[in-house]
């Protein structure tokens, strides 16, 4: 997946809705999520995505685990680890500078902490949680980058080639965007393996915002949505 966010979103103070040429799911969903599905993805991992998944491992001190996939600069992984005191949240993004952003507002010596920030691909990370047979208490893909161009589809996670890690690795999964086609297209990609989920408007207030992005968007009247998915219940 290429790092630049689409224009439509690089605007961090103030930000238009989603602009796109796809009005509904994507015709080639289907097809692109059952080739993915089928084939094996060979891409060697990064030594830099080893190291940030071993230390992130390592720090893990509670018995259960939450990731919060593309945090951004982790406001929201620590809005998670006060919400889910027994579990520890891992936040990932590949960005090092929004990263660096909030731990320079945040103490480095807090000991007692459930939760640690890494820089690393989502795309290698997610391979090697999946590798060790990882289970997620929860998985969070707040306002991934929508791509919102038809021929964007294989950028979008559901269309990727690692949506395979992402069903691995489990828990009860929650996506939000301020794009509704794009958790569409991710409830019928997880439909075609029969997992059941629920796309739905999100009610949120001011000044409850989980990430900056939910707030950017909030503040900006647009619409917003969420899924919702177990992914350890098989609905077959
Ligand atoms: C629109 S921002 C949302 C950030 C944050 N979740 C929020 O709600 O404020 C999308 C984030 O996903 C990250 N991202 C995109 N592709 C990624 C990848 N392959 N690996 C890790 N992070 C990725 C970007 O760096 C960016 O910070």
């Amino acid at each position: 997946m290429k790092s630049e966010p689409p224009s439509s979103q690089s605007n961090l103070s103030k930000s238009r809705s989603v602009v796109s040429n796809q009005a509904a799911e994507h015709d080639n969903l289907s097809e692109v999520v059952t080739k993915h599905l089928e084939t094996e993805f060979k891409r060697p991992i990064a030594q830099h995505n080893i190291d940030a998944y071993q230390y992130a491992i390592s720090q893990i001190n509670k018995p259960q685990i939450i990731f919060d996939s593309g945090c951004g600069n982790g406001k929201s992984t620590l809005n998670l680890a006060k919400k889910y005191p027994n579990a520890f949240i891992i936040g990932i993004d590949k960005s090092l500078h929004r990263i660096n952003k909030l731990a320079a507002e945040n103490s480095p010596t807090e000991n007692k902490k459930n939760y640690c920030h890494v820089r690393a691909d989502l795309i290698d990370f997610w391979r090697l949680a999946a590798n060790d047979n990882i289970k997620l208490q929860h998985h969070f893909i707040l306002y991934p980058n929508p791509w919102p161009k038809k021929h964007h589809l294989k950028r979008r996670w559901h269309g990727s080639p690692v949506f395979g890690q992402i069903l691995a690795l489990g828990g009860e999964i929650e996506l939000r965007s301020n794009w509704p086609v794009y958790l569409e297209e991710f409830a019928m990609a997880l439909a075609l393996v029969k997992h059941t989920a629920t796309v739905q408007p999100l009610k949120v207030t001011a000044p409850d915002y989980i990430s900056d992005f939910e707030a950017k968007y909030h503040s900006s009247e647009q619409t917003l949505w969420q899924l919702n998915a177990n992914l350890d219940i098989d609905s077959n």
